[in-house]
């Protein structure tokens, strides 16, 4: 059967990555690493340059999570974000995110020179632009931001998009690139330093104390003094994570259209959001179209969402065809800067990096630097700005009841709700919640007739999850978790695969 259960990157379509061994036995080291993403590939990467003893696990391949279904600008232009955060936080706080995620572009453009990775690094202008004068005024506004905060920028009405734009704002000289070359290599050189990688990993229970202990769901266990959590969702039980992050999801699409020479990158201020770059490895040029952010688990029916991106780019753009597409989730924190820094304060041993809200190429190698400077004793600037212990009265509180409202509502909606569709009025390739004996249960039909039922229970904390049709995955609406039609995991924070059931 010729079935993609997720759909293809065209990162990890068109790069290979080295393979690493599964850990087969019980090991010791200084510091774990969990996560074979951005963030704990770069952070094993400069903890290994600084003479540490460093194990990297990882629970599917090596940049086989969100890194491997991003956009990969690599820009301090998050969207609008900087006149919120001049409101929120001040203007000394506004700066040292810009300069903090300035220096995450800084060390990739720096290491892939260095190391000679020939990863399509390409130096490009990102802008934000505005097609409704309300989100005009929202544009300016940021300008001005970027003035208070000495970014180089610039307005301008006029863009490379076949667009009617009211404003725009451009940050200068930001980068795209491919992350597979990138971080297989610095995966590579991490392990010439010395270091261990350990692939298709997956931590499912951590002691925390002195020393700490990763256990994986085969038994084996790292004994260790630090453990780094850079698994996109924590993977401590501590922290109260599961209250102060939600999972949003967006999709790409890569389009061959007439534009050849697209210049710069794009994202736009409206909705539906609209992010746009060109992409050149391997001699084809070709439109990455992304957007159709929602929550993770909530919303329409999924197909529909590439369906927007496909309609959009053939009007706007020509596109004749589509040779891949993709989605994945990033989290968000309550209020949107991300969590660096040790998980708790009761327990010194352990850290965490996360909530990158969809910019991890800069926020994340941002993290692994700063975690670099928390395990080596040096001071780092952002320490205090990231620290996943701060809480912020506005616009923290607010944001932290409607989130675990809306926790409460899915797990009792889930709960509660009773589903007509049967299993037999499924079509092929169709997936939906069914009653199996009186119970909620996943059921989907592949494409051969084959039909696979899994419990709908969420193995993270029990909400219920739901069909995703684009994907063709069961998609958590509590924090994101993401498992394959047969209940395997896609996506923590769930560590266990769904139950497999029989009629
Ligand atoms: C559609 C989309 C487009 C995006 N575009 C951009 C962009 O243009 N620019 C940008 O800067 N950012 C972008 N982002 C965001 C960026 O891709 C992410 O912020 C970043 O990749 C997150 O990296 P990470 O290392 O934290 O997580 P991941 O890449 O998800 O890595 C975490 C790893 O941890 C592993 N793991 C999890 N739990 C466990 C466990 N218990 N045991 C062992 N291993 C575990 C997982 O298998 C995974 O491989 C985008 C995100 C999305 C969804
Ligand atoms: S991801 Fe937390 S309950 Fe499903």
């Amino acid at each position: 059967m010729s079935l993609t259960s997720f759909p293809e990157s065209y990162w990890l379509a068109t790069a290979k990555i080295p393979e690493y061994e599964t850990l087969r036995e019980s090991v010791k080291t200084e510091i774990l690493v969990i996560g074979g993403g951005i963030s704990g590939i770069t952070t094993a990467y400069l903890l290994a340059k600084e003479g540490k003893k460093v194990i990297l696990v990882t629970a599917g391949r090596l940049i086989g999570g969100t890194t491997g279904y991003t956009t990969a600008k690599i820009t301090a232009q998050h969207g609008l974000i900087y006149d919120e955060y001049i409101h929120h936080f001040g203007e000394d706080k506004a700066r040292l995110y810009y300069e903090a995620n300035n220096g995450g572009l800084r060390f990739i453009r720096e290491t892939a020179e260095e190391l000679g990775i020939e990863c399509d690094l390409v130096e490009e202008d990102a802008y934000v632009y505005a097609t409704s004068e309300e989100q005009a005024a929202r544009v300016r506004a940021e300008h001005d931001a970027y003035v208070k905060l000495g970014i180089p920028g610039e307005l301008t009405d006029t863009i490379n998009l076949p667009l009617k734009v009211h404003a725009a704002v451009a940050m200068k000289d930001q980068a795209r690139f491919h992350p597979v070359p990138y971080l297989s290599r610095l995966a590579e050189e991490f392990v010439r330093l010395g270091g261990h990688i350990y692939e298709n990993t997956m931590i499912e229970t951590i002691k925390e104390g002195s020393p700490s202990v990763a256990i994986s769901t085969d038994d084996f266990e790292i004994s260790c003094v630090d453990i780094i959590s850079c698994a996109h969702f924590p993977a401590f039980d501590s922290g109260f994570y599961f209250s102060r992050l939600h999972a949003e999801s967006s999709y790409v699409i890569a389009a061959r259209t007439p534009w050849e020479d697209l210049k710069g990158m794009f994202i736009s201020a409206d909705k539906p959001n609209r992010s746009i770059r060109s992409v050149t490895y391997g001699g084809e040029k070709l439109l990455l179209i992304g957007g159709e952010s929602h929550k993770t688990g909530q919303g329409i029916c999924t197909i529909k969402h590439y369906e927007a991106l496909y309609a959009w780019a053939r009007e706007k753009f020509g596109a004749t065809d589509f040779p891949y597409r993709w989605s994945s989730n990033d989290f968000v924190t309550l209020d949107k800067l991300p969590y660096i820094g040790q998980a708790t304060k009761s327990k010194p041993h352990s850290y965490v990096a996360t909530g990158y809200r969809k910019w991890g190429m800069t926020t994340g190698t941002a993290a692994a630097l700063l975690l670099r400077d928390l395990l080596t004793g040096k001071s780092n600037p952002c320490e205090e700005l990231f620290a996943p212990s701060r809480f912020h009265a506005d616009p923290d509180i607010k944001t932290f009841l409607a989130q675990n409202a809306d926790v409460a509502k899915h797990f009792i909606q889930g709960k509660l709700e009773w589903l007509d569709k049967k299993t037999q009025e499924l079509n092929k390739d169709e997936g939906s919640l069914v009653r199996l004996n009186g119970k909620k249960s996943g059921a989907y039909v592949d494409p051969d007739g084959n039909l696979h039922l899994v419990d709908a229970t969420c193995t993270h904390m029990g909400c219920e999850v739901e069909w995703n049709s684009g994907d063709r995955t069961w998609d958590c609406p509590c924090h994101g978790s993401r498992f394959d039609y047969r209940g395997q995991v896609v996506e923590g924070p769930a560590v266990k695969p769904l139950k497999n059931l029989q009629l």
